[in-house]
């Protein structure tokens, strides 16, 4: 099926070549897709997308009217596609429902043990022969409460990884992962996971329910000096709120892989630009936050899975049958 990859970096490349190249023709594509971008669609049947290209109503309507019956997502989460939409212009969706779960949770767990132990200050300090301690205090994990926040794939593995560090595990979701119970886990009400845990993070997808879940109300709940992680999806967070919270000291420390206006930022080199999202560069002023650009994801095993699976997508979709993992409206 020929497929206009949008977003394509080298790594997309790479991987996607090695597992679709034979049985489809990739046509690979730097830009994001927007409504300019649409049209190097033309002459594809599918396009393939990443979290950051935008399929809203209008940008659909341009692919649907190249003839674009089908759209490849290279992630789990689909918050960026109105599907409605896709399904009025005909155009179906597949996503890749999991990947590497390990990959997120063991980012999850390098930010929590960086910003706790201040990894990401002391690097910089030693290499200027700086040696002084001050300011680098941490704290044990061991003996902590732990909330998780969504405890599907990654979830559950973040939990059992803190639970081997000797941290209790509270857990909220609407739906019990019976592996979570088994693993010596507590469910308890959103409210009681955020004034007990000493650290909170979250693993749940974005949807219309809980955008801003964590605004100024949930964080006048959690504990004083508290450890807040976020690998999911930012709108999970009110940045504004959070940044308050900062200042007041009730957010101990930071640490995001993803942020709600990520888009016009990340997965590019803006490293010349003049910065022009003012919430974005007083989280970056904060000595108590740590942030990667959506690099949880990142590992070999995962882009090996998500090439594998975008192919069978692909396959499916020029069946003209089932397809197995299809996200409809
Ligand atoms: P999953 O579908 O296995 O589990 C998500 C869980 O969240 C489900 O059990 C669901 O019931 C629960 N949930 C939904 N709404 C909730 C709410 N309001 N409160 C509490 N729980 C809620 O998903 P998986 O694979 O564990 O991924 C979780 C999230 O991680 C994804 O939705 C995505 O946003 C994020 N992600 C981030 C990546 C990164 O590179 N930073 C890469 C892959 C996923």
């Amino acid at each position: 099926m020929k497929t206009a990859v949008f977003s394509t970096h080298t790594y997309d490349r790479e991987f996607l070549t090695a597992e679709c190249a034979e049985a489809h023709e990739l046509v690979f594509l730097e830009h994001r897709l927007d409504h300019m971008s649409a049209a190097l669609a033309a002459g594809c049947e599918a396009a393939c997308i990443f979290v950051n290209d935008l399929a809203d109503a209008a940008r659909l309507q341009g692919l649907a009217r190249l003839g674009i019956r089908a759209l490849a997502l290279r992630s789990a989460g689909f918050n960026h596609v109105n599907l409605a939409a896709a399904a009025q212009l005909g155009i179906r969706v597949a996503r890749v429902p999991a990947y590497s779960p390990h990959a997120v949770a063991e980012h999850t767990l390098a930010l929590i043990l960086a910003i706790n132990r201040k990894i990401h200050r002391a690097y910089n300090r030693v290499r200027d022969g700086n040696f002084a301690l001050d300011g680098l205090l941490g704290f044990d994990l061991h003996g902590k409460t732990a909330g998780i926040i969504g405890t599907g794939k990654i979830g559950a593995i973040v939990a059992r990884i803190l639970q081997g560090f000797g941290c209790e595990v509270l857990l909220h979701d609407p739906i019990v992962n019976p592996a979570c119970v088994a693993q010596g886990g507590s469910y308890v009400p959103l409210g009681a996971l955020l004034e007990r845990s000493h650290i909170v993070s979250l693993h749940c997808p974005l949807t219309a329910g809980n955008h801003h879940l964590v605004d100024a109300r949930a964080l006048s709940r959690m504990r004083d000096g508290v450890l807040l992680v976020n690998t999911s999806r930012g709108a999970l967070l009110d940045t504004r709120a959070v940044i308050a919270a900062l200042k007041s000291g009730r957010i101990g420390a930071l640490a995001l892989d993803v942020y709600e206006e990520e888009g016009p930022l990340f997965f590019e080199d803006r490293s010349a630009e003049v910065l022009g999202d003012d919430v974005f560069a007083r989280l970056l002023t904060f000595p108590n936050v740590l942030i990667t650009g959506h690099q949880a994801f990142f590992t070999r095993e995962a882009l090996q899975g998500i090439a594998r699976t975008t192919r069978r997508n692909l396959d499916d979709f020029s069946r003209g049958g089932a397809v197995a993992n299809e996200v409809l409206a």
